[in-house]
């Protein structure tokens, strides 16, 4: 079947260019064993938001979501030496995970983790971000972009995370509150005149969905 073939793609894309080191291998069985939600970003995500982070040299990022830390690790790692890298996690007990994981990937110099709620975090923070990847809760993600603008420098990007859900954005159920969120925060990315956007449609062994990439105007 196509989705069947869109996995396989995936999956050789996936082991060519962004195959999982030691470090991420333990992550992602720290996890499975602490009993997380195996819904971390595939490694080619993982790939993907580390060269965002570096093609734009990246010093200072937010990543609001941290689940277990497997995409910490992958932005940590785009970080220079003096680079910084916060992230905020609600659940006491992935904080827990993602703090060992980011303590085994060497990056504990580099990365803050809070536990604390995605909103009240971003408004205690100052300017300024290069990078803000959006992971939480999606029903969150438009008052998300508004403190995401509010942090970041000119130049610098938003990266969100399942913003097509399996093309339930097209026409959002009223019972799916993070198809509602992420059509608003399309919407919003796609009508706001600071920003510069666009989603990528994605589909393979993360099933379909897309990830958000948007540049605020210099
Ligand atoms: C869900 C959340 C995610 O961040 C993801 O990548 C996949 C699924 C979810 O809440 O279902
Ligand atoms: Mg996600």
């Amino acid at each position: 079947s196509a989705t069947q073939l869109f996995e396989a793609v995936d999956t050789y894309i996936n082991s060519l260019f962004a195959a999982d080191d030691e470090i991420l291998s333990r992550a992602v069985e720290r996890a499975r064993k602490a009993g997380l939600p195996e819904i971390q970003v595939s490694s080619g995500q993982g790939k993907l938001i580390y060269l965002l982070a570096k093609m734009i040299g990246a010093k200072r990022i937010l990543e609001i979501g941290t689940l277990g830390g497997y995409s910490t690790v992958w932005l940590g790692r785009a970080l220079p030496k003096d680079g910084e890298l916060i992230s905020v996690e609600l659940d006491a007990a992935h904080v827990t995970v993602a703090r060992e994981t980011v303590k085994d990937a060497g990056l504990s110099e580099k990365v803050e983790i809070i536990e604390g709620r995605g909103l009240d975090e971003m408004r205690a923070l100052e300017p300024s971000f290069d990078l803000v990847f959006l992971d939480a809760n999606k029903d969150g993600y438009p008052a998300y972009l508004k403190q995401a603008k509010r942090l970041l420098r000119k130049g610098g990007l938003i990266v969100a995370d399942n913003v097509v859900r399996e093309g339930a954005v097209l026409e959002p159920s009223q019972v799916d509150p993070n198809a509602i969120g992420a059509a608003a925060f399309n919407q919003a990315l796609a009508s706001d005149p600071d920003l510069e956007a666009i989603v990528l449609q994605q589909v393979g062994i993360k099933g379909h969905d897309g990830l958000a990439i948007a540049r605020v105007k210099d």
